[in-house]
């Protein structure tokens, strides 16, 4: 049995996936393909770093040493092609929290803030949470590929004086990879009109073959000043429960904010098993993430086909990187909020509400492709079943 083929029991594991589908899809036969994790173990010698940790018994406060800074760089290094600084880097328990405190140190209540939509539906509330404004810059969708629209760009961050981007690399949920002729562009734009770019990177070591992950900040030494990059190997490892991410930021007087702002939320220390997991991860993991790469690639593909000859009404966007599928379902001509019941109720699979990507989102759903090839069948099967019976 390959390493992703074991179906393994997660109910009653307290996971958000899967011991919450009653509590958000109202019916325990609903097949949840939704939050984003994964269905597999993470690679076995995290475990046994683990393991060996947990063995020792004692799991009083811990820091993140002058190894675990190596070991990121290394990682950042070897797969990204990106030398930094050891002393660049900041440690938080999420990116989610990371961008809660950037925003809160280094934009002011009023600011308007730029996120490229339909995108990741928390880059709304961390905005708003803070009596800051949302900025929309739509991406274009052409009815193959999603684009940036670089005049909007420019002319919203005039028009409303944007002080800070909030940059989605990979983006989740149309699966674009951005290219570094894209990233230039953005990157140009923002250095123009002082506006601090904040890069989600979160998905940069899910990419597919054929593309490549470029950290905004990895362009030049003026956007490498102009940028904070949020990091983590959690979805890269299925290490969400660890809670544990990292902050690259070049620029010393952006790092003396940031450090009193996280100093301020007692934010300087990390979960012990986080540490032990990253460390491992990083040092022993990329053999694996090879193989699941190319795994996630081979699950696109067989979702894709089977929705195109078997229902011809729902199409998916051909992602480039994370495991998160963006299904157009325009065809099916349900409004947003029938179309999410059909899903539920009809189909009972658990997706995501296209909609609470943004308004773009109307008429789309999220589907995650990170589980075992049984899973993932069986998803399709009760979508082309559903389908197929409207007719
Ligand atoms: C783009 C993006 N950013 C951040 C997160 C969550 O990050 P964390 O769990 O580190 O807060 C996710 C999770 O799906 C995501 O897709």
């Amino acid at each position: 049995m390959g390493r992703f083929d074991e179906v393994i029991e997660r109910k009653g594991t307290k996971s958000v996936k899967w011991d919450m589908v009653d509590h958000f899809y109202q019916d325990p036969e609903v097949l949840p393909m939704w939050v984003a994790d994964m269905d597999f173990k993470t690679p076995a010698p995290v475990t046994e770093a683990l393991t060996e940790r947990v063995r020792h018994g004692i799991f009083g406060y811990t820091v993140p040493d002058d190894n675990t800074k190596r070991i990121i760089t290394d990682w950042l290094s070897k797969r990204h092609g990106w030398d930094i600084e050891q002393d660049w880097i900041r440690y938080s328990p999420g990116v989610i929290p990371s961008l809660h405190m950037i925003i809160q140190s280094l934009t002011e209540v009023g600011d308007h803030i730029l996120i490229q939509t339909p995108v990741y539906p928390p880059f709304y509330t961390v905005i708003k949470d803070h009596g800051r404004h949302v900025v929309k810059n739509s991406l274009i969708f052409n009815e193959e590929r999603y684009h940036i629209d670089f005049d909007d760009f420019e002319e919203k961050i005039k028009e409303n004086d944007v002080k800070m981007f909030i940059l989605c690399n990979p983006h989740n949920p149309v699966g674009r990879v951005w290219t570094k002729e894209e990233l230039n562009k953005m990157a140009d734009i923002c250095n123009r009109h002082e506006v601090l770019i904040v890069s989600d990177e979160i998905h940069a070591d899910l990419v597919f073959k054929d593309h490549t992950h470029v950290p905004m900040a990895s362009l030049d030494h003026h956007t490498s000043q102009n940028t904070i990059t949020c990091m983590s190997p959690t979805k890269t490892f299925n290490l969400a429960g660890m809670q544990v991410s990292y902050v690259v930021t070049a620029d010393k007087k952006m790092r003396e904010v940031l450090d009193k702002q996280f100093n301020n939320q007692g934010m300087f220390l990390l979960n012990t098993l986080g540490i032990t997991a990253l460390e491992a991860a990083y040092q022993h993991g990329e053999e694996w993430l090879e193989d699941l790469t190319d795994l996630l690639e081979s699950h696109y593909h067989y979702v894709s086909d089977r929705l195109h000859k078997e229902t011809d009404k729902i199409k998916v966007i051909p992602p480039e990187g994370t495991y998160l599928l963006w299904l157009d379902c325009r065809e099916l001509n349900f409004e947003q909020k029938d179309l999410k019941r059909f899903m539920q109720k009809e189909a009972k699979v658990g997706l995501n509400d296209g909609a609470s990507f943004g308004e773009e989102g109307n008429g789309f759903m999220r589907l995650n492709i990170a589980a075992p090839k049984p899973i993932i069948e069986d998803g399709v099967d009760r979508i082309v079943r559903a389908v197929n019976r409207l007719q």
